[in-house]
């Protein structure tokens, strides 16, 4: 087991990476190595995806299950295609609306991309990201990159660099500091292997969006459509996208029974309960921590994951959250906090 300990963080331009940099990470990556780097959705742990060898670092870094694929990412439609064995036409709408940018396809793989970045199934998941640190790394390695968010398994993706070193500096070569990411919450994730569209992962891209732009309606993964818990992804396990602190979902509705519940188990003083509202006139007992969420879905998924962190950093033990609404742009926030409360 080879794991990389001289780890070093080096700030980059996010709009205009420096090439000499971009190179050093693209040779880190052509020698098997992993380097973590900034997409407009969160932080990447990546590797040369043809390098089963180095994939399989990733793994071994984030503690991640062989049964959980990672996402090849891409520069251009054309390398995406030559991943794949099949490229339906809604493939071709759909990148052309949503490349680059937080939208992964799942499509039929082609044997030139080896098993471990698939988890051994038969279709790879591909993104071409917006983030010009991203594009210029793929560009500069000249082969797809493979890059699951640079966190511990079930631990918060990471929106900063200093995440990254947090969950994972003692594990990799390099991360490049390109600042905080603009989407915050990972990708949404489309299955177009079979006859209608499924959607595995809801991001900031609705299916709504997705709907428009397609024409076609899209599919639940069948677990979700039942219990709101999809097992179609194998990414998607209930308990992930999870900080330390224990989180509680409410409702305005049952504000009383949850202010009841933290004076109970939080005596005051206690100064370890904080509360996300989308509300701003709710009130809470006055040891209570409340952070004022913005009420736009977009605003709130970039504030997410940075206020999620930051409250595990200051030790507090329970998290209480406003469920915001589930429709439209809101669908991906309200998947990743029950999964954050499971
Ligand atoms: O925004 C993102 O997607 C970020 C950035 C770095 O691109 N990446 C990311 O990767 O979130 P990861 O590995 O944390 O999540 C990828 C998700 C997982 O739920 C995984 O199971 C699913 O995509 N996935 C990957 N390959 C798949 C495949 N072949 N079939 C079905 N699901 C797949
Ligand atoms: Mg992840």
């Amino acid at each position: 087991a080879r794991v990389d300990c001289a780890m070093a963080l080096f700030d980059v331009d996010p709009h205009h990476p420096d090439s000499s940099l971009i190179h050093r990470a693209a040779e880190i990556l052509r020698d098997g190595g992993l380097v973590a780097f900034p997409t407009e959705t969160v932080y990447g742990l990546g590797a040369n995806a043809l390098n089963a060898d180095a994939v399989a670092r990733i793994f071994e870094a984030k503690a991640r299950p062989a049964w959980n694929p990672v996402i090849a990412h891409v520069t251009s439609v054309h390398d995406a295609r030559a991943l794949t064995t099949a490229w339906p036409a809604l493939a071709t709408v759909l990148a052309q609306t949503f490349w680059p940018g937080p939208l992964t396809l799942v499509l039929p793989k082609h044997e030139s991309v080896p098993d471990i970045v698939s988890a051994g199934l038969p279709a790879v998941a591909i993104r071409i990201p917006s983030h010009p640190v991203a594009r210029a790394l793929i560009a500069a390695l000249g082969a797809p990159i493979a890059a699951p968010s640079a966190n511990r398994f079930t631990e918060l993706s990471p929106t900063t660099a200093a995440h990254v070193q947090e969950s994972l500096g003692d594990r990799i070569s390099m991360i490049l500091n390109g600042g905080p990411c603009d989407v915050g919450i990972e990708s949404t994730v489309v299955d177009l292997t079979g006859d209608v569209p499924i959607l595995l992962r809801p991001g900031v891209i609705s299916r709504e969006m997705l709907a428009n732009a397609t024409g076609v309606s899209i599919s639940l993964a069948p677990d979700e459509a039942r219990d709101n818990t999809p097992r179609h992804s194998p990414g998607m396990v209930e308990r992930h996208y999870a900080p330390r602190a224990d989180v509680w979902l409410f409702t305005g509705d049952d504000l009383h029974e949850m202010q009841q519940r933290i004076t109970k188990v939080f005596p005051v003083e206690s100064g370890r309960m904080s509360a996300l509202v989308l509300d701003w006139s709710l009130t809470f007992p006055e040891h209570v921590r409340v952070v004022r969420m913005p009420n736009d879905p977009l605003a709130y998924a970039r504030l997410l994951y940075a206020t999620l962190h930051d409250l595990d950093q200051d030790g507090f033990a329970v998290i209480a959250i406003e469920r915001p609404p589930q429709r439209g742009a809101w669908a991906g926030i309200h998947d990743r906090l029950n999964r954050a409360a499971h």
